[in-house]
């Protein structure tokens, strides 16, 4: 029996499949590995709420698959709200979240009846009439992760400080606002159940000053190899210090493990170092460069084992995708590799610099290829511009 996490969600056939027909660079996930992830989140959560957050992967191919599953959205832009809506979601299943949001996304979360999620006590005057509302709430917690991914430390942007709540709920309640419940998120790529535990139990002291709540939100945050079932037994114990219920927003734990980023070896070189070249760099995915990434590696050919660094097309020097990575020997150009659990925040935050055209993303559905989005051009690259 094959292990049920193992981070390959396509076999080496699928995958050379789909480079061969599509093209590289290339997004592939597979369903069967999506529907996985979200069993393995209710499993552990039980009937908790399931709130996608979107910004891993906004593909409407996905956003179908996880409507039609029951999930809700999270949405931090207009046009992830426009996205939501698009998929048929009503304003009972969207969140409406973010630290600077635009009249435009107050208008629209209100004509839908979205929740918001306040983030700041001035944000409260901005409220559409009689909105409902979640608090998010700054622990001022550093949690194990990249300082880019910690949000609920007392440095960073998010949330409201527990000190300001009072005058947070007297705002809501003078505005005619429905208080739903507290919220907060920590940070991404956590691990260690404890950093949650930690922060939930910060929030769940403030059952004194709130009362009774409809719901806590825990936000999302679980690294791939977090332990679900301790942090959602933490956050169950958290939420019913308010008698509420317990939402979740997973982002990455759900998508990131069924897609893979395959590119095609361009070549070798030698310098001080050696370089396995790839015809995908840091325009397909950023995450190496941004936050140190270390994305797992499945090469296509065979060798004796060497160590490499991945290099991608662009001109500078950061763009690596791998250092020192084991790699078979002998890699010619044309072979494939592909990156492992590149389905959160990989093909989203893909980029356009160089004019270099965004590239394809494919689902394998189980018994066929489905395209998620057609390879980009460099017209439509340059359509906007006049
Ligand atoms: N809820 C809120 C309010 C969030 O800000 C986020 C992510 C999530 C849920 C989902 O977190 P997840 O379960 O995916 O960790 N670009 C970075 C990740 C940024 C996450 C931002 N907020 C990366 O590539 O690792």
């Amino acid at each position: 029996m094959s292990d049920p996490l193992s981070p390959a969600p396509l076999t080496d056939n699928q995958m050379r499949q789909a480079a061969d027909r599509f093209g590289t660079p290339l997004y592939a996930y597979s369903a069967a590995e999506l529907d996985a992830a979200l069993s393995r989140v209710r499993a552990a959560f039980g009937d908790a709420r399931i709130w996608y957050a979107m910004k891993a992967n906004p593909n409407l191919t996905l956003l179908r698959r996880l409507h039609a599953a029951g999930v809700g959205f999270e949405c931090v832009s207009l046009g992830e709200l426009a996205r939501a809506v698009k998929v048929g979601a009503g304003g009972r299943e969207i969140l409406v979240n973010g630290p600077a949001k635009s009249d435009e996304e107050y208008r629209l979360g209100g004509e839908l009846g979205a929740t918001f999620i306040v983030d700041r006590p001035g944000e409260v005057e901005l409220l559409p009439h009689a909105s409902r509302v979640l608090v998010r709430i700054n622990p001022g917690l550093n949690v194990s992760t990249h300082d880019h991914l910690a949000t609920g430390a007392a440095h960073s942007k998010f949330g409201v400080r527990p000190d300001q709540l009072p005058e947070v709920l007297v705002a809501l309640q003078a505005g005619g606002h429905t208080l739903r419940g507290l919220h907060l998120h920590i940070g991404s790529a956590i691990r260690d159940a404890g950093d949650f535990g930690a922060a939930f139990e910060r929030v769940a002291e403030l059952h004194t000053l709130t009362g009774p709540l409809e719901v806590l939100d825990v936000g999302g945050g679980w690294g791939l190899d977090a332990d679900l079932h301790g942090i959602a037994a933490r956050a169950t114990e958290a939420a019913a210090s308010f008698g509420a219920a317990l939402w979740v927003e997973p982002g990455r734990y759900l998508v990131a493990r069924a897609g893979v980023l395959l590119t095609r070896v361009m070549g070798n070189k030698q310098t001080g170092r050696d370089f396995t070249l790839l015809d995908a760099g840091m325009t397909e995915l950023l995450r190496p460069m941004l936050y140190g990434a270390a994305h797992p590696v499945r090469a296509l050919w065979k060798g004796e084992p060497i160590t490499s660094d991945l290099a991608g097309p662009a001109c500078e020097s950061g763009d690596l995708l791998g250092q020192d990575v084991t790699l078979p020997a002998g890699a010619v150009r044309g072979d494939l590799l592909a990156l492992l659990e590149a389905g959160a925040y990989g093909a989203t935050m893909s980029s356009n610099y160089l004019t270099r055209p965004r590239p394809a993303e494919v689902l394998w559905d189980g018994q066929q290829w489905v395209t998620m989005r057609g390879r980009e051009t460099a017209e439509d690259i340059w359509a906007a511009e006049v």
